[in-house]
């Protein structure tokens, strides 16, 4: 049986939590019981506002996932007003549009890395000290279909979800006897602004291409974020589950 408020007395952070996936992750674990540490560039005052308008508990830090420093000092400020932090939700990221083989730049490749790969490496970094006292914790990283199978125009950012998963399942292994549960989310393709403008046609052709026969919706996602950050997800550690309505398992 669900328990009502699976994340009631849990402190969770998230990034990219001023829109899309991140953002609806956050209000989700706000209903769930969470006090939710809502992050991004941008973005992030409205849904920490939205969430304590609707009832919820929540405060704002402006965090750029690539910057160490900047990681440092919002888990510094937030263990010492919470005490701790239960779990971390590395929802932030980037895609570009010219991603493939001829067209990428050497500075976009380096952008989407940095963004996509190293900012959850980062993120791990900063919040590992605090995990390992409390006695342990829970890490979901938001990769990508990208990261399990080749699609086209996503070259750089393949690369670096595909990282992501293959240093996910390390950091769990590492400290699975601690009781730190990292485990990946790989969506499909999902109704958020990183999508850009895409065409009606586009549009249709991945919801053809899609078992299920639509696109996903940042709620989609955000549930099973939500439910690897809670307490009956203890046994589930250095997996990657694909949100994709079907679209991996053809
Ligand atoms: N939407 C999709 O189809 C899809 C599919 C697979 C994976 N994903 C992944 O899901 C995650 C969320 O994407 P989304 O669809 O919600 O995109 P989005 O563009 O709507 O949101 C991404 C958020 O990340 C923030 N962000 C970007 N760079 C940042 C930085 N340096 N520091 C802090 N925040 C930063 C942005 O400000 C934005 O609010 C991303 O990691 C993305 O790669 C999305």
């Amino acid at each position: 049986m669900r328990a009502p408020a699976p994340l009631a007395g849990r402190t969770v952070l998230v990034t990219g939590a001023g829109r899309g996936i991140g953002e609806a992750t956050a209000k989700l674990a706000a209903e769930a019981g969470a006090f939710v540490i809502v992050t991004d560039l941008d973005g992030h005052r409205a849904t920490a506002e939205a969430i304590s308008n609707a009832g919820g508990k929540a405060e704002e830090h402006t965090l750029d996932v690539t910057s160490a420093a900047a990681w440092a000092e919002v888990v510094d400020r937030v263990v010492r007003t919470h005490g701790r932090i239960h779990g971390l939700a590395n929802v932030a990221g980037i895609a570009s549009d010219t991603d493939n083989l001829a067209d990428q730049t050497e500075q976009g490749w380096d952008r989407l890395i940095t963004v996509d790969l190293k900012g959850p490496w980062l993120g791990m970094r900063a919040l590992l000290a605090n995990f390992l006292e409390a006695g342990g914790g829970k890490i979901v990283n938001v990769a990508s279909v990208a990261g399990q199978i080749g699609m086209p125009d996503v070259m750089a950012y393949s690369a670096a979800k595909g990282g992501v998963i293959a240093m996910s399942r390390q950091v769990a292994m590492q400290y699975a006897k601690r009781n730190i549960q990292v485990n990946v989310i790989a969506p499909g393709v999902i109704e958020t602004p990183i999508l850009g403008d895409i065409t009606e046609e586009l549009r249709a052709l991945v919801a053809a291409n899609t078992p299920v026969g639509r696109l996903g919706v940042p709620a989609d996602i955000a549930t099973m974020i939500v439910h690897l950050l809670g307490p009956t997800s203890d046994f589930i550690t250095g997996q990657v589950i694909s949100v994709d309505g079907g679209m991996t398992a053809q």
